[in-house]
């Protein structure tokens, strides 16, 4: 009797202790705080943009026909609609729209030559300026060039269609919630390859059904939230922090255990920018720590030893246990 109570004790202990040791890692911060940036900036620029964001802003805008002598009401068309809020959040946040814009644009209707004007690229404005070196903006712009899209340039394909001029902001630089910034990277490229219309506009080539080419790919719901496209279809480059140089698609990841492997490619992609601090405790508790566990890679040297415990644990009580049988079976005789 006082036996059973003893080993169903000792049991027990061991069960809460292993199950505290492995949900202790999902408790911190796994459903991340949103990032709380700009939406307290204040543009110097802010009356100035507002001349063009009263048409550009929303759905609606107003201006006097001179001919009929009247207001007159349109839509703005989807295209060119700049979202404010978005505008003073993105990393341009500081500038004015004649920074990229020609001033002429205060005039309405829009003097129809400024259809041609010419636009900067990142490069132009971004190239060998120590205070972005961090970013690594040449390199960046030389693996582009190599990525089976630069041969659209000719097309209008450039930076800024996965950059978007008035919106784009650095997110997985500074993630505090993985999934967001997966969502958030992922939609750029879906941007033109779940749109045909976008996309047509770029390549005579039929539509592609992304589900459809991906159905190799078991749960491709769970995969798609949980790792970004570019972790398949770029070649990883250690020096800059994300790889730009998209490959054609024979050369996509398609093998397993590319990422569900000890040395998953993961670590050199999607994960790098976990801090250190993080990552002290192996690679294990900086992936737990942001809520997805990938089958494979994730091993724990605290797990392992907790096992080993276990293990012992269990062996002493058939070791305890045994004898007092031998002794009870002694006594009984
Ligand atoms: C009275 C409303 C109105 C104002 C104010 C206005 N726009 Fe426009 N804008 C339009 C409309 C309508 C179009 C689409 C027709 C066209 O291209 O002229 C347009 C088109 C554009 C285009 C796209 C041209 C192209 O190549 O297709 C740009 C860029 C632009 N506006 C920038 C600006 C900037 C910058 C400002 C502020 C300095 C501004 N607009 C102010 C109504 C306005
Ligand atoms: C950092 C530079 C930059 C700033 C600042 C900027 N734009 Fe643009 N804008 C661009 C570029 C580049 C394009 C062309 C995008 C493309 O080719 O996909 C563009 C395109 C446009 C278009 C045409 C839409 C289209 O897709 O062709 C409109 C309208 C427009 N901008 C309005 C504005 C307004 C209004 C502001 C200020 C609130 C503004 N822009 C600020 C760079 C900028
Ligand atoms: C007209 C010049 C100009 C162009 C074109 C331009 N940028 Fe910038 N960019 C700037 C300036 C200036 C800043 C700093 C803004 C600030 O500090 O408020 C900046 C800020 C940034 C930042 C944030 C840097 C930080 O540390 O906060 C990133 C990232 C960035 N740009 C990327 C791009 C990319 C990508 C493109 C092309 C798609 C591009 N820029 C095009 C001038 C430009
Ligand atoms: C096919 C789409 C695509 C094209 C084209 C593209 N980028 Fe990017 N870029 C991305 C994605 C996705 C990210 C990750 C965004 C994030 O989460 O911050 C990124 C991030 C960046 C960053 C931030 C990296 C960091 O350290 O935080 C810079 C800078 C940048 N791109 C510059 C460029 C320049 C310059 C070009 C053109 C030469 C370019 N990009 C063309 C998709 C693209
Ligand atoms: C797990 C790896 C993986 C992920 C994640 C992934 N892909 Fe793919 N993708 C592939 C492979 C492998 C192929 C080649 C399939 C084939 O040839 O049958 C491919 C093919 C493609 C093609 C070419 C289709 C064609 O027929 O020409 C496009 C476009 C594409 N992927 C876009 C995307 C986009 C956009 C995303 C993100 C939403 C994405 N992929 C996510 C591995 C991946
Ligand atoms: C502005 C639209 C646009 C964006 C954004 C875009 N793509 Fe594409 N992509 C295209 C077009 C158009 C093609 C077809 C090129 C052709 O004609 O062969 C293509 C082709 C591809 C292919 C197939 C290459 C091959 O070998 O046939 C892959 C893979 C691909 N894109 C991946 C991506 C990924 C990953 C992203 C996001 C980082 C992305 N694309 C963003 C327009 C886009
Ligand atoms: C680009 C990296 C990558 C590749 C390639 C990849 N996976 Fe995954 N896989 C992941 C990640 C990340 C998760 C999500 C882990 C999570 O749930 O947080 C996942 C989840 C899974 C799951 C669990 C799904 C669920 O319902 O929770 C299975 C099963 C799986 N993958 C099987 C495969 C198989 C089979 C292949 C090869 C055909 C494959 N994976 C290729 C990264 C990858």
């Amino acid at each position: 009797m006082k036996l059973s109570i003893f080993r169903i004790l000792f049991i027990f202990s061991l069960v809460s202790i292993s199950s505290a040791a492995s949900s202790a890692g999902f408790r911190f911060k796994t459903e991340g705080s949103k990032v709380q940036d700009a939406i307290s900036f204040v543009s110097p620029y802010a009356e100035d943009n507002q001349r063009c964001f009263k048409c550009h802003g929303q759905e609606k805008y107003e201006y006097t026909n001179a001919t009929l002598g009247r207001q007159v009401r349109a839509l703005m068309c989807s295209e060119r609609i700049v979202r404010k809020a978005e505008f003073y959040q993105s990393n341009h946040k500081s500038f004015s729209c004649t920074d990229c814009h020609s001033s002429e644009y205060v005039n309405f209707p829009h003097p129809g030559e400024l259809r041609m004007e010419q636009k900067f690229n990142c490069i132009d404005c971004h190239g060998g300026d120590e205070k972005f070196a961090q970013y690594h903006f040449e390199e960046i712009d030389s693996e582009y060039r190599q990525s089976t899209h630069f041969k659209l340039e000719s097309d209008g394909f450039t930076c800024w269609k996965c950059h978007n001029p008035h919106s784009y902001k650095i997110t997985v630089r500074n993630s505090e919630n993985l999934k967001e910034t997966i969502a958030y990277d992922n939609a750029i490229c879906l941007n033109c390859h779940s749109d045909f219309s976008k996309f047509q506009l770029l390549t005579d080539k039929a539509e592609m059904n992304i589900i459809q080419k991906h159905d190799w790919l078991p749960n491709q719901s769970v995969h798609f939230a949980n790792v970004r496209c570019i972790e398949c279809h770029t070649k990883v480059n250690n020096n800059i922090p994300v790889s730009h140089q998209i490959r054609p698609k024979g050369e996509a990841v398609k093998l397993c255990n590319e990422c569900h492997s000890k040395n998953s490619l993961l670590m050199a992609s999607l994960y790098k920018f976990e801090s250190k601090e993080q990552r002290r405790d192996g690679f294990f508790n900086g992936i737990i720590l942001n809520g997805s566990y990938v089958i494979g890679a994730n091993r724990n040297e605290y797990l392992n030893l907790l096992s080993l415990v276990i293990f012992a644990g269990v062996i002493v009580v058939i070791v305890i246990h045994i004898i007092f049988r031998i002794r009870k079976s002694k006594k009984t005789k």
